[in-house]
């Protein structure tokens, strides 16, 4: 949680209002002491699973198992008991967290935790200490509190994220909605466990808790081993980026908007999630080869000689050597290595025609001429959203493939393109670049030394 506006706090206020109505006049205080005493041990089951949450590829995000204690407590306690479990996560041992956070979970686990319970009742669970005889009836009730608790969990979560998430970067969100799913899915299947240390208590007791413990953290520290290799990733991809845009400072943002504008036409045309994940970074890379292109050609001012052209043509193939060992890259290879392919076989650096263009290429062939369009290069003014769509549609069919530029106008109509701020020319001006390789508008001017200046 970044920032809590009025609004967020407003959210949470409603939130721990609605929890605190619902649940506490609804019930007395009970003198059992082992009703007490395993509410004590799931509380605590609660608070060490929230205080070691494993962080997702996204910063934003982190994933704690703690619902399985508060299934637990729905099958052993009942509702009250599952939501006085859930209410513990407000003394979190977690100190970097806010009140405003401390108070949203607490609510928010106590509110799901309560309303699963009631759940498992529902569906005709009895909450005691389950015995051989109640298996395998006691898988349904349990199945509907799990989903209930997961709804209402991931329902409120949702709510706080869309308020709080103003600050996220672009990209975030599409990270942030994997992200979710994934939540979505590791609570249910973290779920089961809640029924085993419920099944496991009548025999070994508040043990139970322990012998459930051990498992989650060695997928803890798997599911942090994977999260660490996904940052390692996007690390690399940065470092690269930087330095192609250091060499060519006009096409500073470049790389991360048309990893953007791959990523929406892969949504858009409902590519799978990681294939998805694949072409962004394959947006993000798509450039790289340019660290093999002399800076001086990259730089040039005016017509480029036939050499310097070539020079230009081989960064595809530059890109390719620069990253091929780079393991997770996989297919985006072929998007970096195509990307200036046309349908009408006129591209570079192989000449591929239609089909036989890889389909990230042609992804990218849209993304990358549009970013470059809408602009600002040092020989004209960068054009608007309507005028740039309305060149890849006069491009469709012979330069980029139709069906990729349909579903990115389609995807800008809906969700809108963040421009780029307006270049600032840096001091060595003289030193920017003049032309631009990606732009289907202007082709590179190039001159043959016996004939002058002709087309590319
Ligand atoms: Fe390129």
């Amino acid at each position: 949680m970044t920032r809590v506006s009025r609004v967020a706090w407003l959210y949470i206020a409603v939130v721990a209002a609605v929890a605190v109505t619902v649940i506490m006049p609804r019930h007395t205080i009970t003198h059992d002491l082992q009703w007490w005493f395993q509410l004590g041990v799931l509380q605590l089951l609660f608070l060490v699973c929230e205080a070691t949450p494993t962080p997702l590829a996204t910063r934003q995000s982190a994933w704690s198992p703690s619902s399985s204690a508060t299934l637990a407590a729905v099958v052993l306690l009942g509702p009250m008991g599952a939501a006085l479990t859930g209410a513990i996560a407000v003394i979190s041992l977690r100190r970097q967290l806010m009140m405003a956070e401390r108070l949203f979970n607490g609510a928010m686990y106590a509110g799901s935790g309560f309303a699963a319970g009631k759940a498992f009742e529902a569906a005709g669970g009895v909450p005691h200490l389950p015995q051989p005889g109640d298996f395998p009836a006691i898988i349904w009730p349990f199945a509907v509190a799990a989903a209930v608790h997961v709804v209402i969990n991931h329902g409120l979560l949702w709510g706080i994220l869309r308020l709080t998430a103003t600050g996220a970067r672009p990209g975030d969100r599409t990270r942030l909605e994997s992200s979710v799913a994934l939540l979505l899915t590791s609570d249910l299947g973290y779920a089961v466990l809640g029924l085993i240390i419920a099944a496991l208590w009548p025999v070994v007791h508040a043990f139970a808790a322990v012998l459930v413990l051990i498992p989650l953290f060695v997928a803890r520290w798997a599911m942090g081993q994977f999260a660490e290799q996904q940052r390692a990733y996007a690390a690399t991809m940065e470092a690269l980026c930087q330095a192609v845009e250091t060499k060519d400072f006009y096409t500073r943002g470049h790389s991360e908007r048309v990893s953007r504008g791959a990523g929406m036409i892969a949504r858009e045309i409902r590519m799978r999630p990681d294939r998805a994940e694949a072409i962004r970074y394959a947006g993000m890379l798509h450039d790289v080869g340019k660290l093999g292109v002399p800076t001086k050609v990259l730089q040039k001012q005016g017509p480029m000689t036939e050499e310097e052209y070539a020079a230009i043509q081989l960064h595809p193939m530059r890109g390719l050597e620069i990253v091929r060992e780079i393991g997770f890259l996989d297919e985006a290879l072929t998007g970096i290595m195509h990307h200036h392919e046309r349908l009408d076989g006129k591209g570079y650096p192989m000449g591929l025609a239609a089909d036989e263009i890889p389909e990230f290429a042609r992804i990218i062939a849209v993304a990358d001429a549009f970013d470059s369009m809408t602009s600002n290069r040092s020989y004209r003014r960068a054009r608007g959203i309507a005028e740039a769509t309305a060149e890849l549609r006069k491009q469709a069919g012979t330069q980029f493939d139709p069906a990729m530029v349909e579903a990115f106008i389609s995807a800008v109509c809906r969700d809108g393109w963040k421009l780029p701020d307006a270049t600032a020319a840096p001091a060595d001006r003289h030193l920017v670049t003049a032309q631009d390789h990606d732009d289907p508008t202007a082709p590179l001017q190039v001159i043959d030394s016996a004939l002058g200046p002709g087309r590319p």
